[in-house]
């Protein structure tokens, strides 16, 4: 479904991905692994074109994204939920969800607010809340929610446990599982290992902007030197 062949991004003169290359198929969960500055936040950024690779090509359904700007690279089924949650505070739960609407798109699911108040049931008794009075877990479950709104085929989740309560990250766990099951591809970003391990079908590991590993967790744990090099654990 996507493919990434040896992008190189930069930051001004800072080279940050170099030559990454990688795949997401259709229907499966991949996480992202690397610690603080692997650049991790950097190939999702490379994806939706909020950074302009200067080589290398991002395939997307049979089409190169390089160079197409990020609105349109959203419109074709990507939705990516950034680090920094962006909810608007000023409107309700529900405002905020109407504002992530999109049409149905062909291959995805086709998500009304009522699945997606079964999937986070917290956001349908704040229906009526306004985003700045959540908790950051309740903030990044509306984030993701209304990222759905957009009916992607390949959703983006920037860190999606970074920040938020335990019992939180349990159920963020479980909402993943869920849109899994739902059919949606999956891509998220992690330096928790434990998270990565329970929702993701696969591993990749970079560092300095280079692919390390790219394989399930099985073969990982067969590898602890690997998880020794490239992980805080
Ligand atoms: N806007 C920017 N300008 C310059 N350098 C940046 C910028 N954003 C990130 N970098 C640098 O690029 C490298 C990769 O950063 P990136 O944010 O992609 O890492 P990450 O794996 O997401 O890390 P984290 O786990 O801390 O989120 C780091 O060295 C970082 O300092
Ligand atoms: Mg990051």
């Amino acid at each position: 479904m996507l493919s990434v062949e040896a992008v190189h991004s930069y930051y001004g003169k800072a080279h940050i991905l170099d030559g990454l290359s990688f795949e997401v198929r259709r229907g499966e969960v991949v996480a992202l692994l690397g610690r603080n500055g692997a650049g991790k936040s950097t190939t999702m950024k490379s994806v939706m074109q909020l950074v302009r690779p200067r080589q290398g090509r991002v395939m997307f359904q049979g089409a190169d994204l390089v160079g197409e700007p990020s609105y349109r690279v959203a419109k074709s089924g990507i939705g990516y939920v950034p680090e920094d949650r962006r909810i608007f505070t000023d409107l309700t739960v529900m405002e905020n969800l109407e504002v992530g609407r999109q049409p149905a798109r062909k291959g995805a699911p086709d998500w009304t607010i009522e699945q997606l108040f079964d999937i986070f049931p917290n956001l349908k008794e704040r229906r009526t809340n306004r985003g700045k009075h959540m908790s950051g877990g309740e903030q990044q479950m509306l984030t993701i929610a209304r990222t759905l709104m957009g009916n992607p085929l390949l959703l983006l989740l920037d860190e999606p446990s970074e920040g938020i309560a335990p019992v939180i990250v349990e159920q963020m766990a479980e909402t993943i599982k869920t849109l899994k099951a739902e059919g949606l591809t999956v891509m998220i970003s992690e330096q928790n290992l434990h998270f990565a391990r329970a929702v993701a079908d696969r591993a990749i590991i970079i560092e300095g902007g280079e692919k390390k590993f790219d394989g399930s967790f099985a073969e990982l744990e067969a590898q602890p030197e690997i998880r020794d090099a490239y992980l805080s654990v």
